[in-house]
């Protein structure tokens, strides 16, 4: 069977894909599947890159912007093989926000991970907050700015019902892109003003002294979760070079945290998951702080899939080890 790869991305977050995708051909089961790859550029062009027929060598790298040329641009509908079934191994607006995936249904192409509707809830940070709200999932207090024109009077309202520090948040980006902490009023217009630049809706969020606890979610109307994971930051507030690039980030797997809670965020994150039409895999991140409060920060709907990346290293201490991870969202796909 031939599993087609999309890597790279419009998003900020094609660094991250990039090694995901690199960790994925490195793992295939290459006795059942052959590979095809295609690299989306910065500005969204299609790119045939490699194709594998047995795992490559440790050092094989996929093809990005920096060993490629415009020549070998491709149609996105290139990707079309009968019976092929697509990984979308993409972060952020445009892999992961329902565009990529309402193509591959166009293209009656099975895929991994979620939906249209999982995609673009999960990536609209606003409308996530509704679909939890909805089913009772704790969350950190808040406030949205969904009118450019009422920005005063969203100030004061930031003012009136949150505390500082807030972190100021497009609703629509991916990674800590565009985001600020921020420490007193007087920052905030800055803040709202830099995250303007990355999208016309802006969330505003209550600052919680808390431990970042993290489940895994893999399923489509079966829905199986994880013991958690925490992760332990060198940095107060990491933002995307910190996170993914430089690796200042360690985890603990399972998180050392009483059972009880445990088990809550267990049942959090399958309510979440089916609340945002869930199919696939998804990794919902968590908020604990020292009195035990949990709040439900967010649903990534495609983590970062690299071996060392939580949400495989999640599975793996469940006992399902990495290639047999992506045989199962095969399988999922298909479902
Ligand atoms: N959005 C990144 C890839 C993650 O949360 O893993
Ligand atoms: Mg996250």
């Amino acid at each position: 069977q031939t599993l087609v790869i999309l890597y790279g991305g419009r998003s900020a977050e094609r660094e991250v894909s990039v090694l995901s995708a690199e960790s994925v051909i490195s793992a295939v089961n290459y006795d059942k599947f052959t590979v095809k790859t295609f690299f989306i550029s910065k500005n969204g062009d299609f790119i045939k890159t490699q194709e594998f027929t047995a795992t490559p060598s440790a050092d094989e790298r996929l093809m990005t912007n920096e060993t490629l040329t415009t020549a070998q641009i491709v149609s996105p509908a290139s990707i079309y093989e009968k019976n092929a079934v697509v990984f979308p191994v993409l972060h952020g607006p445009m892999g992961e926000d329902g565009s990529i995936q309402g193509f591959l249904e166009i293209l009656k192409m099975p895929y991994i991970g979620p939906n249209i509707t999982h995609a673009s809830v999960t990536m609209d940070k606003i409308m996530t907050k509704h679909v939890f709200t909805s089913v009772n999932i704790p969350q950190v207090p808040y406030v949205a700015l969904t009118d450019l024109a009422k920005i005063d009077e969203k100030m004061a309202e930031v003012t009136e019902n949150l505390t500082y520090p807030v972190f100021v948040k497009p609703a629509n980006m991916g990674s800590s892109v565009g985001i600020s902490k921020v420490e007193t009023a007087s920052e905030l217009r800055a803040a709202i003003d830099e995250a303007i630049k990355f999208d016309s809706r802006i969330l505003i969020e209550q600052g919680v002294n808390a431990r970042e606890i993290e489940v895994a979610v893999l399923g489509n109307n079966d829905v199986q979760t994880t013991m958690s994971g925490e992760v332990v930051k060198d940095v107060a507030f990491y933002d995307y070079k910190s996170k993914y690039i430089d690796n200042q980030i360690t985890m603990a797997i399972p998180a050392e945290i009483p059972e009880n809670v445990a088990e809550k965020m267990r049942k959090f994150a399958e309510t979440a998951y089916r609340a945002v039409a869930g199919t696939g895999l998804s990794r919902c991140d968590f908020f604990m702080t020292a009195d035990e409060q949990i709040y439900l920060n967010e649903i990534n709907a495609i983590p970062g899939f690299t071996q060392f990346s939580m949400y495989p290293l999640l599975w793996e201490n469940m006992g399902l080890a990495y290639s047999d991870l992506i045989e199962k969202l095969v399988e999922l796909a298909f479902e």
